[in-house]
Order: structure tokens, then C-alpha cells, then sequence
């Protein structure tokens, strides 16, 4: 089932769990950009958040139970009539009647009768996501084709910190959004594994100073926050980004190019593809100085002499993790565009290259962006000025394109 596309109808599910309080911010922003929503909280959420709060949010009456309206079959008309059900926050034990089938109250009832794209976001103690029960559960929900979004590392209830925070909510709804635009069919990447590197690295002079670029990040986040509503399991490394984690993406911060391609290798061994959109200093410093470098009067300055970096994508595209793995490079060129694009394909030797023009004015920073892919093949894949989020899911499509038979979706 596609969204209608005048408004879409989200049943936002909330489970009992601390996290309950963030999912009034995300009904929020449905109800601000023109979504119909239903709110379907379970009895141990309203402990935390009251039926009032649901009902005057949404506009909408909220029921938890099967036995309310009766007459109108809500546990079967609000599944039906779903363009997507998020369950945010989804506990361990929400995860697990979901999995089982067990449909004892209102949510999980219209898990049951639900045909649109389903996204659980957990949110639970670390060791209640990492106990084999919840593990199995997750990969139960995954294999049957629910798009169950990793939890952010972080503060928990209390004063731990660990992986089991639930996304911020901005994320979560940016997730949603993408899934609702790609239907019940959409989640293509399920199973797989990415690694997309991002921003650009600091080549550091003293301890106050470095060598660094332009780069925001923003193209490569868009792959990942992408990916990630594709069903990919995502591994970001990211150099010097000032932007918010994507929801369900494992954000691995660098600085350098050296810790930036440490980090990818690491995440490359078990990848499907790799995405290389950092953009990676050619050169450092030879010489790191401990202490700030001073100004002496009268001396000029030393020249700073460089060394080159190691190429993370040309060794990459040599020593594949496996045989079947799709690197993907870019290629930020001023001059001679297209030929300098073909040149650096086969120098590098990954199998596709987005090729883009840039200057002063040119994509940095910019929420758009245009470039032509090029591949191994010898095609050549115009992609119109648009939103960076457009241009990543077309390479994307050619990703997949590129792997053979589907993959099984990882726990
Ligand atoms: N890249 C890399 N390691 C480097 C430099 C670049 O992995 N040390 C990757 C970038 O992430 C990008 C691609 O290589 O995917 C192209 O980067 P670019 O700077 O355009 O190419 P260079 O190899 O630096 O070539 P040149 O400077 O000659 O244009």
C-alpha cells in the first residue's frame, strides 16, 4: 500500500516504557505536517502519559483496549486504515508480544491487522536490548519485513548510559517520512549492511590548529538516514559534522584520516556496500607539533611540509571485505568535470563514482545537490539538482542493483 498522498493516516503506538514523554513530540510533529493520527497506547503507557494528553495532541479519542467501540471493530479498522504504525517507544516486552502474535489489547491487535509499513523504535535498559529473548524477538520482527530501528547510545532512565535510548524524535519522524514516501515494499536494504563515511577530516598542525575542508556532511548523512529507512542496518563514520545522529544509524565519530579509515575498514568487514562521501585530506602535516607553534619576530613562518594520507577507497576497492561488496566513491571536481569523473573511476577502482561539481558556491553545506553517477559498466546516471536525500536513494537503487539474491535479514 502506498500513502495517500493528501494525508497519510499514522497509528502511533506507545508502549510503557520512561520514553513515553518523547512520543508526544513526535505525534506533534505528525499532527504539524498534515498527518491524520491515531494514537494506540498500551495500559503501561498511560501510566506514564495520560489518555488526555494522547486525545488533546491528536484531536482524536485514544482507546487501549479492544473492548471500547465495540460496534465500530477498532482493533481491525485501525490497522486497516493505516498508511504506517510506528510503536515508539517499543519495550522488550512490546517487541515480544508483537513477535509472538499475542494480540491481548488494542496495539497489539492492530499490529496484527496492519498491511502498511510497520517502524518499532525501541527503547529499553542495555541489557534488556542485548538479552538473547529480545535479540530473537527483533530478528523475528525483521525477517517478517518490520523495519526495527536501532536505539540511540546515550543517557538512559536514570543515571546509566548505553545503547537503548530511543531516537530523538525529530529522527524518528524524518524515518517515518521516508518510509511512508516508499510504501510496504520499500525496505529493499533489509538485511544488509552499509557503511557510509561522512564530512571531512582535520589534519591537526598543533593543538590548536589543523588542516581541514568545507564539507558539512550532509550528503553523507542523507545516505545514511536513507539506508537506514530502507531497512540497512548503517554504520556512519563521521569526521567533523555538526548534525544530529539519523535515527537508527551507529554513528562512529573520527578526526582524522587515518582514524577515518581504521574506522571504515573495522565496519567494512561485514559490509554489503560502502559509501565513501567524507572528504578525506590528501595530505597532512609531516610534523605535529606538541606545543602551539609561536610567532617569532622577525623569522617567517616555516612552510608546513605535508605527507600524503593513505587512499581509504582505492585500498578499499582493492582488498574487498568479499567479492560480492559495492564500494562507492565521489569524486568533488572543479574543472573538466565528466572526464576528470571517468579518470578517477578507474584509478580507484571502486564501482561506482558520484561525480559532482563544486565551488565556493556548490554544494557544501547545501541541502541539494546534482551529479552524474558513473559506473564500471560504462553507464552514466544524470541526477537532477534535488534534495541530497534524492540523489542517495537513486545510488542506492544502483547499489541494489548490484547485489545478487536478497539478503537475510540480521537480528
Ligand atoms: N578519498 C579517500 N581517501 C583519501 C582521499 C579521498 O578515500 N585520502 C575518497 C573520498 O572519500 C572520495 C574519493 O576518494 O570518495 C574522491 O576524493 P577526491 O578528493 O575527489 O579524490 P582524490 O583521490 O583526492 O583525487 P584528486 O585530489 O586528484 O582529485
Amino acid at each position: 500500500m502506498t500513502a495517500k498522498a493528501d494525508r497519510p493516516t499514522v497509528v502511533l503506538g506507545v508502549s510503557g516504557g520512561i520514553a513515553a514523554y518523547k512520543a508526544c513530540e513526535l505525534l506533534r510533529r505528525f499532527t504539524e505536517s498534515g498527518h491524520d493520527v491515531q494514537v494506540v497506547p498500551t495500559a503501561a503507557a498511560l501510566e506514564f502519559v495520560g489518555a488526555p494528553t494522547w486525545a488533546a495532541l491528536s484531536g482524536r479519542p485514544v482507546a487501549h483496549e479492544v473492548w471500547e467501540t465495540v460496534h465500530e471493530v477498532p482493533h481491525v479498522r485501525i490497522g486497516r486504515e493505516a498508511d504506517l504504525v510506528v510503536v515508539a517507544p517499543a519495550t522488550a516486552d512490546l517487541l515480544a508480544r508483537a513477535a509472538h502474535g499475542i494480540a491481548g489489547d488494542l496495539l497489539t491487535n492492530t499490529l496484527l491487522t496492519a498491511r502498511c509499513p510497520v517502524v518499532f523504535a525501541p527503547a529499553m535498559h542495555t541489557e534488556m536490548w542485548e538479552h538473547p529473548a529480545t535479540r530473537e524477538n527483533v530478528a523475528t520482527l525483521r525477517r517478517r519485513g518490520a523495519l526495527v530501528v536501532e536505539p540511540a547510545v546515550g543517557r538512559l532512565t536514570g543515571a546509566d548510559t548505553g545503547k537503548g535510548r530511543l531516537p530523538e524524535p525529530e529522527e524518528i519522524f524524518a524515518l517515518c517520512r521516508r518510509v511512508l514516501a516508499r510504501g510496504v515494499s520499500g525496505a529493499d536494504l533489509a538485511g544488509r549492511h552499509v557503511v557510509v563515511s561522512a564530512g571531512g577530516t582535520r589534519e591537526p598542525l598543533d593543538p590548536v590548529r589543523f588542516l581541514g575542508n568545507r564539507s558539512s556532511g550532509r550528503q553523507g548523512y542523507a545516505f545514511a538516514a536513507t539506508a537506514a529507512a530502507r531497512g540497512a542496518r548503517v554504520t556512519l563514520v563521521a569526521a567533523h559534522t555538526a548534525l544530529p545522529d539519523p535515527a537508527g544509524v551507529t554513528v562512529v565519530p573520527v578526526g582524522t584520516a587515518r582514524e577515518l579509515r581504521a574506522a571504515v575498514l573495522a565496519a567494512a568487514a561485514d559490509a554489503d556496500a560502502v559509501v565513501m562521501a567524507a572528504a578525506v585530506a590528501d595530505f597532512r602535516p609531516a610534523h605535529y607539533a606538541d606545543g602551539k607553534i609561536k610567532k617569532r619576530d622577525g623569522h617567517d613562518p616555516d612552510p608546513v611540509a605535508l605527507v600524503r594520507n593513505p587512499d581509504v577507497l582505492a585500498e578499499l576497492s582493492a582488498h574487498r571485505a568479499h567479492p560480492g561488496q559495492v564500494v562507492v566513491g565521489f569524486a568533488a571536481e572543479t574543472d573538466d568535470v565528466l572526464a576528470a569523473g571517468r579518470a578517477k573511476l578507474a584509478r580507484k577502482g571502486c564501482d561506482l563514482l558520484v561525480v559532482n561539481e563544486v565551488g565556493e558556491h556548490k554544494t557544501f553545506g547545501s541541502a541539494d545537490n546534482e551529479a552524474v553517477v558513473l559506473a564500471t559498466d560504462g553507464t552514466e546516471v544524470p541526477v537532477p539538482y534535488g534534495p541530497k536525500e534524492t540523489l542517495a536513494d537513486r545510488v542506492w537503487d544502483l547499489v541494489t542493483a548490484r547485489f545478487g539474491a536478497p539478503a537475510a535479514p540480521a537480528g
